[in-house]
């Protein structure tokens, strides 16, 4: 008697976190239809979307907190369908500029071919930076080499941090995004912005505690708006 009550009990437990994690995904997929349609003003030609590219419902809180905040010069780690619908914003403003640090050079040029197409070119600097050996890296994980991107961004004046790259999906390289915000700190204005993406992974959310206490930042967390978590370094708007 005991061991079938205990068995229902586990059963109706289990379909709780059934219906929970069911839940969740059509909360996720709902937020993401309704930013599709947010972004239909910039969504002018066919884009090369996959499963790398940020989730829309996370675009639409980096281009807000760039319309809202008015953050001009903005950094990103890991170019790709973000690069393209910053640019078409930034072009739309008429004021701003997008630097995107990328490791893969075919990658590269595939975006500098759809920037040039569009005519979002003037937009957007894409700065090569190579994987190599970083002594801030954890776990022994390589990250950009900013050779190049040190002779273009030379003042602190970046005010939006986009990290959403090196690519960190397997478990060597959980924690491989870690030193974009020690490494380019010395570039940031006083009054920044940093957006980290895929927080819904266990690297990424050991990333923005380490963040949070070495830089006394607090992050908010969006986990039905495209798994990203923003802090700002002097309040700004909050956008809900
Ligand atoms: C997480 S992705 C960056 C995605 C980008 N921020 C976006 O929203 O599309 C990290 C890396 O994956 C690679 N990547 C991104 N999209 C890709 C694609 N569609 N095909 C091949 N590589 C891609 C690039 O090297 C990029 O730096």
């Amino acid at each position: 008697m005991l061991n079938a009550l205990e068995s229902n009990f586990s059963n109706a437990s289990s379909n709780t976190s059934d219906m929970r994690a069911q839940l969740d995904s059509i909360n996720r997929s709902s937020h993401d239809a309704v930013a599709i349609q947010v972004l239909a003003p910039l969504s002018t030609s066919y884009l090369p979307w996959s499963t790398s590219a940020l989730r829309p419902s996370g675009l639409v809180k980096i281009l807000n907190e760039i319309v809202i905040n008015r953050r001009d010069n903005i950094l990103e780690c890991g170019g790709g369908i973000s690069t393209l619908y910053i640019a078409r914003l930034l072009k739309q403003q008429g004021h701003g500029h997008l630097y995107t640090l990328e490791d893969n050079l075919g990658w590269i040029e595939v975006l500098q071919n759809l920037l040039k197409d569009q005519g979002l070119d003037d937009y957007v600097t894409l700065i090569p930076a190579p994987l190599v050996p970083c002594h801030l890296a954890l776990d022994g994980n390589h990250w950009y080499d900013l050779t190049a991107a040190n002779a273009i961004l030379k003042e602190p004046t970046i005010d939006f941090l986009i990290v959403d790259g090196p690519p960190a999906y397997d478990e060597k390289r959980r924690r491989s995004r870690y030193p974009a915000l020690p490494a380019l700190k010395s570039v940031l204005a006083s009054d920044f912005a940093i957006v980290l993406d895929d927080i819904n992974r266990s690297g990424e959310a050991e990333i923005i505690q380490k963040w949070s206490a070495e830089f006394g930042l607090e992050f908010e967390q969006y986990f039905y708006d495209g798994d990203v978590a923003i802090a700002r370094s002097q309040g700004g708007y909050h956008v809900g």
